[in-house]
């Protein structure tokens, strides 16, 4: 798409989710949408942003934001990474490789899923940059570890343990959809696919889809390797498995899912690098806070220990400010970096990057920040009846000690 039209149009990342709705087949839009049940998580994590405002100091002055930020002793351009997602491919041809492609060029974080459609390798080859592997704990170890010493071998840099994935959550848009292993879909899904005329055009002349990063277990292709990895994760996973992969990897070990203060300690006491205070986008459990309900209770429990990191929810650069003023050191997005990968491949991946980018510099520009690490909790605005009700408790409590 020529770039001037793709900026015109997509500029949100909610527009930019509208574009995507558009142009992919209702089943695979939901599949990226949607999440457990009745969805009530998926619509929490955003909302929860909008609880909370900020309070703007502008006759501060800045003439230039720094949004960069360092991660493990490395520098990123912005506090935005691109979190793992699986079956990118399904929405643009080796879509991963053009999403790596897209963060490298922004100066960010690329976390590969262990679902992928191209092999960690393959990636690593031809689009070089700041790598991150996800993977999850398998029943079978030598797994979970051949996938790391594979990671290593490729040059990625950080392995991502994801802890909320052991036993699927139940997507009922994808069970409406037919969208399941093996799939169900009817006439209407199939000739909603064939409608999507330029989705299809590419998809067929794309490599067939798989989950590669499986070659070791044999037949890869996407349906029958799903089917078979449910049964691969260890529901029984427990701490154990997190001190074993700590000795066994050097690199920065990142855990995903955290959302209890006991569990952040824990991490941090096993030596873990940092966590992702994370519901998995609301496509796990529907009955668990928003990741930035859960953000500020985990952030004291780590103490500044290591960074703390949120995804969920995250739409506007604002967003990721009010993140930040939380405690977080940064934060991931899923599905917004897909939406860019259906409408633009790479180019689309990039212009979501851009519209964070240029979002949180305004919220910098208008609040008076030129540097992130001015933003802290100080900046929130508590509003006054909060105030007033801490203060009445706070006399209550004193009256009934005095009685
Ligand atoms: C289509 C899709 C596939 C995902 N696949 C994975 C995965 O393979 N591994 C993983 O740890 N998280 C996976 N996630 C969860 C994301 O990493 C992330 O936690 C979540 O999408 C963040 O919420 P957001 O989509 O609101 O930004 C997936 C999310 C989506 C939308």
């Amino acid at each position: 798409m020529q770039e001037g039209i793709l900026k015109q149009r997509a500029y949100s990342v909610a527009a930019m989710r509208d574009l995507a709705r558009r142009r992919l087949p209702r089943a695979v839009f939901d599949f990226v949408d949607g999440g457990a049940e009745d969805e009530i998580v998926v619509g929490r994590n955003e909302s929860a942003f909008d609880e909370l405002s900020l309070l703007p100091q502008p006759m501060r002055g800045t003439s230039r934001r720094d949004q960069s930020v360092e991660l493990f002793g490395k520098k990123l351009n912005g506090p935005v990474l691109i979190g793992p997602t699986g079956m990118t491919g399904m929405l643009w041809p080796r879509g991963e490789i053009e999403v790596a492609r897209a963060a490298a060029a922004a100066g960010t974080v690329y976390t590969m899923s262990h679902g992928a459609t191209v092999r960690m390798e393959d990636l690593a080859r031809v689009a070089p940059g700041n790598l991150w592997m996800q993977v999850f704990a398998y029943k079978d170890r030598s797994l979970t570890q051949s996938f790391a010493e594979r990671a290593h071998e490729a040059g990625f840099q950080g392995l991502v343990l994801t802890i909320d994935n052991q036993v699927l959550g139940q997507r009922e848009r994808d069970l409406r959809n037919g969208f399941t292993i093996p799939p169900q879909f009817e006439f209407s899904g199939l000739l909603d696919m064939a409608l999507h005329v330029r989705w299809l055009l590419r998809m067929a002349r794309a490599p067939r889809l798989s989950m590669p990063n499986y070659e070791r277990e044999g037949d890869t292709g996407v349906f029958s390797i799903g089917a078979r990895i449910v049964g691969w994760m260890d529901a029984s996973a427990n701490w154990k498995e997190v001190e074993w992969l700590r000795r066994f990897w050097a690199g920065p070990l990142i855990l995903k899912g955290i959302l209890h203060p006991d569990d952040a300690k824990r991490a941090v006491s096993i030596g873990v690098d940092s966590i992702v205070v994370s519901n998995h986008g609301g496509r796990q459990l529907d009955v668990v806070p928003a990741s930035l309900q859960a953000l500020p209770a985990v952030v004291d429990a780590v103490a500044g220990e290591i960074p703390v990191l949120l995804d969920g929810g995250v739409r506007r650069g604002g967003d990721v400010v009010k993140a930040l003023a939380l405690g977080a050191t940064a934060c991931l997005i899923g599905r917004p970096h897909l939406w860019g990968a259906a409408v633009a491949g790479e180019q689309g991946v990039a212009r979501v990057l851009e519209i964070y980018r240029t979002e949180i510099d305004r919220v910098m520009a208008l609040c008076g920040w030129d540097d992130l690490d001015q933003i802290d909790r100080s900046v929130l605005f508590e509003p006054a009846a909060k105030n007033e009700s801490v203060l009445s408790a706070f006399s209550r409590k004193l009256t009934s000690m005095l009685k």
